[in-house]
């Protein structure tokens, strides 16, 4: 017990959500995973105006993961709710999304973009996603096309009043925090010409909840804030960063995991296809 908190305390990795690498990549390459020094308020980094109050973003220059932490993140299988993945989409299902791809790149600003990004969903695109899903596509919802600014450090904010989330639980389906590793996991297709991001903490919901029981103080354990509460309590726990190439997705459990996008270091408009389902964990047929 003793050992794990103070493990915790000074931001070593734990097992708990597993990346899956598809057999599409010949390995991991080298910056395809980094790591943070922990995490910090929004309102103590730099751009804390655009945050919300609560916000909490990662911390310090990425670095490459060591052998050991690598081992700890990868896996061969995943329980749900409890698994990302990247994969590679294949070239005739991207070519449907060309046209759109092409009308945002090319728009002259963010509305521009935006406005661009407005158009219906293909057919085939939807046939496809269905047979990525454990339920044929029952569970598909929600699709669309978000278009943010490039060099976010988090893109994602409260349509209320724009600032920014920071490191935040999506609730679009409000289960029960127990029930939340059977939600719906989401799929995030890079539509734009340079690598994005998808930051997230590799412990789910109730690993931050049974981290912060190691503590003795488990006032926010039975709330959703636990994220908020497991990272003022472990500042130094890091944060992964998955870069995702044009061309390729994650999908990611994000009812059940703390997370956000990110579009540092891209010059033009981060664009990205978004679906939520209860996709496969294992490798998808072309
Ligand atoms: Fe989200």
């Amino acid at each position: 017990m003793g050992t794990d908190l103070k493990a915790l305390r000074l931001g070593q990795l734990r097992r708990g959500v597993v990346f899956l690498y598809g057999s599409e990549f010949a390995d991991i390459d080298a910056d395809r995973i980094g790591l943070s020094s922990g995490t910090t308020r929004a309102s103590c980094a730099s751009s804390a105006a655009d945050y919300k109050p609560t916000a909490y973003v990662p911390t310090g220059a990425w670095r490459a993961p060591g052998e050991r932490e690598l081992a700890l993140l990868r896996g061969e299988f995943g329980q749900d709710g409890n698994w990302v993945r990247v994969v590679r989409i294949p070239s005739n299902l991207l070519s449907e999304f060309e046209a759109v791809r092409r009308s945002i790149a090319e728009a002259s600003s963010l509305s521009e973009a935006r406005a661009a990004a407005v158009c219906p969903l293909s057919e085939i695109v939807l046939k496809r996603l269905a047979t990525w899903t454990i339920d044929e596509g029952e569970s598909l919802a929600g699709a669309g096309i978000s278009v943010n600014l490039p060099g976010l450090p988090t893109v994602t904010d409260d349509q209320a009043d724009g600032r920014f989330l920071g490191l935040h639980l999506d609730t679009w389906y409000h289960s029960a925090h127990q029930a939340r590793s059977a939600s719906p996991s989401r799929i995030s297709i890079n539509l734009g010409y340079e690598n994005r991001y998808f930051l997230y903490a590799n412990l789910c919901l109730a690993d931050m909840q049974s981290a912060l029981e190691l503590t003795g103080n488990s006032r926010d354990v039975s709330s959703n804030q636990s994220p908020r509460s497991f990272y003022a309590t472990f500042p130094r726990y890091p944060i992964v960063r998955l870069r995702v190439g044009p061309g390729e997705a994650y999908i990611a459990p994000t009812e059940n995991i703390s997370h956000d996008g990110s579009s540092m270091g891209q010059t033009r408009w981060d664009a990205s296809f978004v679906i939520r389902g209860q996709f496969c964990a294992n490798d998808w047929a072309e």
